[in-house]
């Protein structure tokens, strides 16, 4: 996506060859007319097929996830991070570990939110090794539903998420791919 790789030159920030800062459009500050036109495009890539919910973790994901599910006019939901006061019988609960942190999330979905009928777009922020993309798509299949696939802002192609995701069979909608942080530079999948 041209847009947005654009804006990934322009205003991303290499803190290290693992790390892309991108907090004045995506992950504090958020663009709203950048996000629209991600909505479109997942939209526009996922087109052959149905799609019943789309499904983000918070925070960062729920952007793109809103205006994806606005343009498929779908309803989204959030996996939480926090623990909720909701009875732990009427919640999906999943364990995501983040390398980034080293530390171990339960994420949450309320059952009454996902149906075996469901089919589900997955939809976050950043890949990189791929635990929470796992994570989703877990609780996506504890509820008896499918996922469509998993559609990704900015994936860290030298990260082992993706492959991952494709060997356990996901289809994986990426819309910039790095190859590569180094010296200060993003590097581009070219495809
Ligand atoms: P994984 O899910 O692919 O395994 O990734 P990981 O555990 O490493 O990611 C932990 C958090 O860090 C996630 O945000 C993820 O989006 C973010 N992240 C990973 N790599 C990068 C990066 O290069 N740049 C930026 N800006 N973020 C990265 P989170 O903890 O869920 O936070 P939130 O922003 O959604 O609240
Ligand atoms: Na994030
Ligand atoms: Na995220």
């Amino acid at each position: 996506m041209e847009l947005l790789r654009k804006k990934v030159i322009d205003e991303g920030i290499v803190l290290s060859n693992q790390v892309l800062k991108v907090d004045s459009f995506l992950n504090h500050q958020m663009d709203p007319v950048l996000m629209k036109e991600v909505g479109k495009e997942f939209t526009r890539r996922f087109a052959d097929q149905e799609v019943t919910r789309v499904l983000t973790i918070e925070s960062s994901g729920i952007a793109p996830g809103i205006m994806t599910a606005l343009e498929l006019n779908v309803p989204l939901i959030f996996a939480r991070k926090q623990k909720s006061l909701t009875l732990k019988q009427d919640i999906y609960v999943e364990k995501v570990f983040s390398f980034t942190k080293q530390e171990s999330n339960e994420i949450t979905v309320s059952k009454k939110f996902m149906k075996p009928t469901d089919r589900v777009l997955i939809i976050d922020d950043f890949l990189a090794n791929g635990e929470a993309a796992f994570g989703l798509a877990r609780i996506v299949e504890q509820a008896g539903a499918t996922v469509v696939g998993i559609g990704i802002v900015i994936e860290k192609s030298f990260q082992p998420g993706r492959q991952l995701l494709l060997e356990a069979g996901y289809r994986v909608e990426s819309l910039v791919r790095i190859a590569a942080l180094d010296n200060g530079t993003v590097n581009f999948v070219e495809e």
